[in-house]
């Protein structure tokens, strides 16, 4: 598995192809101005030194909000929600929903105890309740470093259509664990 920078080594100045908080802020770039750009980012990160794609994009003039389920609730921008996705519910309408080390790394009520196992359509499930989020033309942008377990028909049927999908036995280049996806205007 490819090494990626440590977060407290990242120069945002910089473009490092080796680091995926790049190739997220990219891909979110190619859909028009980052500026006033509302975002949400799920699985966060519990605290500051996970938070960094959150704080970067603040920094870059987007409306952000990041939740997790470990993290501390904290008002401003980033604005944080300590919560589990599954129980995150909003009437806020985003222009991105974005993750980086979620997807694998996701747990929820079916990990209780250690004992559960993820119901195979979990992610589907999620990614479709993600999409209810959007804006019309809206990106849910996601990057793993995890091997992707759904198949590009399985992403299709959560209502997106597919800029980017991410290569599905190993990740060699960092952009291979990327998926990007659009909603249908
Ligand atoms: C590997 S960390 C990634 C953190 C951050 N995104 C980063 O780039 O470093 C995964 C995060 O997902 C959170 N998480 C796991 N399951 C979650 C769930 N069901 N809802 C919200 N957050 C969850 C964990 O608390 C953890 O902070």
């Amino acid at each position: 598995m490819l090494k990626v920078a440590k977060n407290s080594d990242i120069n945002f100045a910089k473009f490092d192809e080796k680091n995926p908080y790049f190739h997220i802020i990219n891909a979110l770039k190619g859909a028009g101005r980052l500026a006033g750009m509302k975002i949400l980012d799920i699985g966060c990160g519990r605290e500051p030194r996970y938070q960094i794609l959150c704080r970067e994009l603040a920094r870059l003039g987007c409306v952000v909000t990041g939740v997790d389920t470990e993290c501390k609730n904290e008002k401003g921008n980033p604005h944080f929600i300590r919560s589990s996705v599954d129980d995150f519910k909003t009437k806020e309408r985003f222009d991105a929903v974005i993750s980086s080390y979620f997807f694998g790394y996701v747990t929820s009520d079916w990990a209780r105890d250690g004992l559960g196992k993820k119901p195979k359509d979990y992610e589907t499930s999620l990614l479709k309740k993600l999409h209810g989020m959007l804006t019309a033309g809206g990106l849910s942008v996601h990057y793993m470093n995890e091997p992707w377990s759904l198949s590009r028909s399985d992403l299709e049927k959560t209502g997106f259509r597919i800029i980017k999908f991410p290569n599905p036995v190993d990740i060699f280049k960092v952009e291979d664990g990327l998926c990007v996806l659009k909603k249908w205007d």
